[in-house]
């Protein structure tokens, strides 16, 4: 895993934006993983600044993202698909055709889901955030954890964490369909991002050396051969 740590969240975003730039300029039909969160909003803010100024192009690329909210409606304003619109997608020159969302299937797995992304050719990077807990997309932390794309039970932690965005807490979907853990490790390149003193424990659960653990999810991406970390220095800080 390579680290990378920069002073604040604008140079993280810009920093994260390069990585996605260079990628982009590599390959024409990039497949991206998104995240949502307020991680992800400078990262974004930079991209559309990027696309406008001619710099990079969405016209090939086709994205799939992370996660989704159940039970609340894609012109909901708290829901994934409302947020990627509303920061990525309406503003660049991406077929929103080519942008995907998990979603389960009649028999109850996400199956369809991962059998797109692997028909797509598969993820070419992959960007994360970290829950407060440890977890990457809304895999919570467990005696085991996902490997297809589920439906997941979300922990009191990140209900509360996510409440912010909410009227209350009692609106915060208690359900969630995520890629697992597999879904992400598959991917060809892992971009993590992280900022501010609350993700500061999350961020020493993975670089202290504990080890890989199913109670902190984002130590799985320990095992990956192709993961750049890019941290501020609150998050850096313990
Ligand atoms: C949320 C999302 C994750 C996101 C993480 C961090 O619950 N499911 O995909 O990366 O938690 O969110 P934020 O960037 O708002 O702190």
């Amino acid at each position: 895993m390579k680290v990378i740590v920069v002073k604040n969240y604008e140079e993280m975003s810009r920093c994260g934006a390069d990585l996605f730039t260079e990628r982009m300029s590599q390959k024409k039909n990039l497949i991206l993983g998104l995240a949502t969160g307020s991680t992800a909003e400078g990262l974004y803010a930079e991209l559309v600044k990027r696309n406008q100024e001619g710099r990079i192009d969405f016209a090939g690329v086709q994205t799939f993202n992370l996660d989704e909210y159940e039970g609340i409606s894609a012109e909901n304003e708290q829901s994934y698909r409302y947020f990627m619109n509303h920061h990525l997608f309406s503003k660049v020159n991406i077929n929103p055709e080519n942008t995907h969302f998990p979603s389960l299937d009649p028999d109850g797995s996400g199956k369809a889901y991962d059998d797109a992304i692997e028909q797509a050719g598969g993820i070419d990077i992959q960007l994360l955030g970290l829950g407060r807990n440890g977890h990457i997309a809304f895999n919570e932390p467990d005696e085991t954890l996902n490997n297809y794309t589920s439906r997941i039970t979300l922990t009191q932690s990140t209900i509360d964490a996510n409440s912010r965005f909410f009227d209350s807490s009692d609106e915060v979907p208690r359900t969630a369909i995520s890629m697992g853990v597999g879904s992400i490790m598959r991917a060809r390149e892992l971009v993590i991002l992280a900022s501010g003193a609350d993700k500061a424990e999350a961020v020493s659960w993975l670089l202290k050396g504990t080890g890989i653990t199913t109670q902190v999810p984002a130590t799985l991406t320990l095992a990956h051969p192709h993961v750049t970390l890019i941290i501020d220095e609150k998050a850096a800080g313990k």
